[in-house]
């Protein structure tokens, strides 16, 4: 406030902090972003129209982590220099937002970020890694169990015994649109308005309305469409809207701001690593009696929502097995990482990965054909899953019989076979898993959905519902629903966009439930419309739509109808293992074909038949679409993408060119998609299906037939039986699993 506007800030910041000027360029030197003198910045930062309370977006400087931190920030409010208050913040991870600095262009922001220096006093014990939690016991609570059967028996029973361990890596979203937000203040009783890249809406206007200190009727969140979520704006959207609508509230204007590539990378987290033990006791024909399984996962510097990812996890801990005893138990490594969060399967996809694992492990030391193994053991009718489900209409054997069917699985076998024997330094590898995932949220109040729907004179009807669209085709499914309803064609029907002043209080669109959920509320709101009309129907029987509504509103009928849907009969209980979790699953069954170069450790995808009910399909383009999409999604989390981080946190791959997401190449050469015919789903709207996240896990089939693969070159040196094999399968993975190095179990 005080400051000779004429003082360079390099001066201001040595006074005030008392520091010496090499202190000031970068004690720590680890990053470009430091070396750049203040003083360089003056005339910049004179351009500032105001620098918030804290300072800045902590710079990314390798050192800097899991220290306490002082900020001094610099501001010039009509070219007048001023000090922003000097605070204390515990910084838990390289990547943690402390403040934000706003200007009047994006430039004049960056720039001045990066004028503004932090000190950081380390400290220990710095804990990154899965194992570095598990040294320190550093774990969030609670710790979590699902078991079933009798353990100890299983394993008195069981022919053979085998323990194992695997690790996944996580994965970043990357959905093409980073995070974005834009705060528009209205000027009257503390009203905001905001457009948000983000899966929910109602958590993004409580959170805001929590920071300006206002209630949240004065708060309305605005979504058009996203770029992608894939669940990383399930919940991490909000660190940034939140710090925007403080901007905008402080300045009383317009505030936007979208991340940078490298900043959503370093800053928003992302799918979470696992760790799994297991012990599995079986059969001398391959049927498993008995598993106990451990997993940790790396939740990062806050909980969020890795306990019900933790869940979910142990929630497909058998996959698509009935095991009669069973015990599963779920960790929550606390670390300094940034957040990780949801991604499409939501813990699923790791749960089930180290579910093949075991069952890998069970065929080759059994040196049975794993598809025998997986077949022997998959679920029949009427059996319960460990959490006590009993599971109805399963289609899983359809599944498997139609793709083995689809791949030509016995010729293919063959063919590969043929090939190993005539090829030396390159293999092929065939695997068919199989999936089962569970829809429904597993927090029980969740599973509620609205929707709003007015019809004006001319006839046209706009509609909106609890759902946001992310690319995966919610809206087109959402007019389908009313036109299919309404009796009128979808270009009657309109959607302009999602938001809490319309649908109040909505659940993140996440789960692959939205259709299910949104659908049926969709449904009820367009069935009381009907049901008001239809005296003017009866009485004009020739009469169009128009004629209808008219005759209605002339009548003064309302037009606009609220509609609402909660799932029936859910809900679970951890303590006593009952009540269901899910209200229906979701099947499929997938076939892949690879070829692996045994010297440099690449792959290439030869072929993927995939069979996947859906129930009866809403939108069969749309469908193949997910399903297509999902899996190539998990084609990159189990054989491309890889998160690297310093020691001390710092994530090193923060863009395409050092984190490698699937592209072209890397779709099978020849891959089908099959949606199960004549297989109604009383449990959602119109027979359908979730579709959204369970064919991700079907990528599995590539990582097992790369295994496979792998198996054949190690049977040229003699090397047979389960060996150690970690996702993602990256070339230099299987190029070491080949010779018999890094891979004792
Ligand atoms: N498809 C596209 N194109 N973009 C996305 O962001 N998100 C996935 C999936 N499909 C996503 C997507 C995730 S994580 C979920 S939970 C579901 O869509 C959510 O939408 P739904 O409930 O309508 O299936
Ligand atoms: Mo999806 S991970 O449930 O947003």
């Amino acid at each position: 406030k005080h400051a000779d506007p004429e003082m360079t800030l390099l001066t201001y910041l040595r006074r005030k902090l008392g520091l010496t000027g090499t202190k000031l360029g970068c004690a720590e030197g680890g990053c470009g972003a430091c070396t750049v003198m203040l003083s360089k910045y003056q005339p910049h930062l004179r351009r500032v129209l105001h620098l918030s309370v804290n300072g800045c977006l902590a710079p990314l400087c390798s050192l800097h982590h899991c220290a306490v931190t002082t900020v001094e920030g610099i501001g010039s409010v009509a070219g007048k220099l001023h000090p922003v208050q000097v605070r204390t913040v515990s910084v838990t991870c390289v990547g943690h937002i402390i403040g934000a600095v706003v200007a009047d262009t994006q430039a004049h922001a960056q720039r001045a970020a990066k004028a503004v220096r932090i000190t950081y006093q380390e400290l220990q014990p710095v804990i990154i890694t899965i194992q570095d939690a598990i040294t320190h016991q550093s774990f969030f609570q609670p710790v979590r169990t699902i078991q079933r059967g009798d353990l100890d028996q299983g394993f008195t029973q069981a022919d053979h015994i085998l323990e194992g361990e695997m690790h996944m890596g996580g994965q970043e979203h990357f959905y093409l649109e980073t995070n974005v937000t834009v705060a528009v203040p209205k000027g009257e009783d503390g009203e905001m308005e905001l457009f948000v890249s983000t899966q929910s809406a109602t958590k993004t206007q409580s959170l805001v309305a929590k920071a300006l200190g206002v209630p949240a009727s004065r708060v309305v969140i605005r979504v058009k469409r996203m770029g992608g979520g894939f669940g990383g704006k399930e919940s991490r959207s909000t660190i940034l809207s939140t710090v925007v609508a403080v901007a905008a509230q402080k300045l009383k204007r317009p505030v936007r701001c979208m991340l940078d590539r490298d900043e959503d990378m370093l800053v928003t987290g992302g799918r979470h690593p696992f760790y799994g033990r297991y012990k599995v006791g079986f059969m001398k024909s391959g049927k498993v009696v008995a598993l106990e399984v451990t997993y940790y996962n790396n939740a990062g510097n806050s909980m969020d929502l890795s306990l019900s990812i933790m869940e979910r996890a142990l929630f497909h801990m058998e996959n698509s097995y009935s095991i009669a005893n069973i015990r599963g138990r779920g960790y929550l490594c606390k670390t300094h990482l940034p957040s990780n969060t949801a991604f499409r399967g939501f813990g699923g996809p790791q749960g089930m990965l180290i579910a093949e694992s075991w069952m890998s492990d069970v065929a080759l030391s059994l040196g049975l054909p794993a598809e025998q193994v997986r077949r022997l053991n998959m679920y029949i009718q009427g059996e319960r899953t460990p959490y006590s489900q009993i599971l109805d209409h399963i289609t899983l054997d359809r599944c498997w019989d139609q793709c083995l069917e689809v791949s030509s699985f016995n010729q293919r076998r063959a063919g590969v076979e043929t090939y190993n024997r005539d090829h030396r330094w390159t293999k092929r590898g065939l695997s068919v898993v199989p999936t089962k995932f569970g829809i429904s949220f597993t927090a029980l109040f969740l599973n509620q959905a609205g929707a709003l729907a007015h019809i004006y004179t001319d006839g046209s009807v706009l509609l909106t519902h609890g759902g946001t669209e992310m690319g995966q085709g919610l809206h087109t499914k959402m007019v389908q629903v009313a036109s299919r309803t309404l009796g009128i064609p979808s270009s009657k029907i309109h959607i302009t966009e999602t938001s809490t002043n319309t649908v109040p209080n909505t659940s993140p669109t996440a789960a692959s439930a939205s259709s299910d959920l949104n659908g049926a509320a969709v449904h009820n709101a367009c069935e009381i419309l009907l049901h008001r009309l239809e005296p003017y129907k009866t009485k004009n029987p020739k009469g169009c739509w128009e004629d209808w509504v008219n005759s209605a509103y002339f009548d003064r009928v309302s037009l606009s109808a609220n509609g609402f849907y909660k799932t029936p009969d859910l809900g679970y209980d951890f303590e006593t293992n009952t009540g269901r979790p899910f209200n229906y699953f979701s099947y499929g069954v997938a076939c892949s074909e690879v070829e692996i170069d045994c010297l440099t450790g690449s792959h290439k995808n030869i072929h993927t038949s995939i069979v996947i009910d859906v129930g009866n399909s809403l939108n069969p383009a749309l469908d193949i679409g997910q399903v297509e999409g999902g899996f190539m999604q998990g084609v990159g989390l189990y054989t491309l993408e890889e998160l690297k981080y310093s020691p001390e946190g710092y994530l090193f791959t923060r863009g395409p060119g050092m984190y490698k997401i699937p592209a072209f190449g890397d779709i099978p050469t020849d891959l089908t998609v099959s949606l199960l015919r004549d297989a109604p789903n009383d449990k959602a709207i119109f027979s359908s299906k979730a579709v959204g996240e369970p064919p991700l896990f079907l990528a599995a089939s590539v990582f097992f037939a790369i295994k496979d693969a792998v198996t054949a070159a190690r049977k040229e040196s003699g090397l047979s039986g389960p060996f150690r094999f970690d996702s993602p399968a990256t070339p230099e993975r299987i190029r070491n699993a080949c010779e018999d190095r890094f891979t004792k179990l």
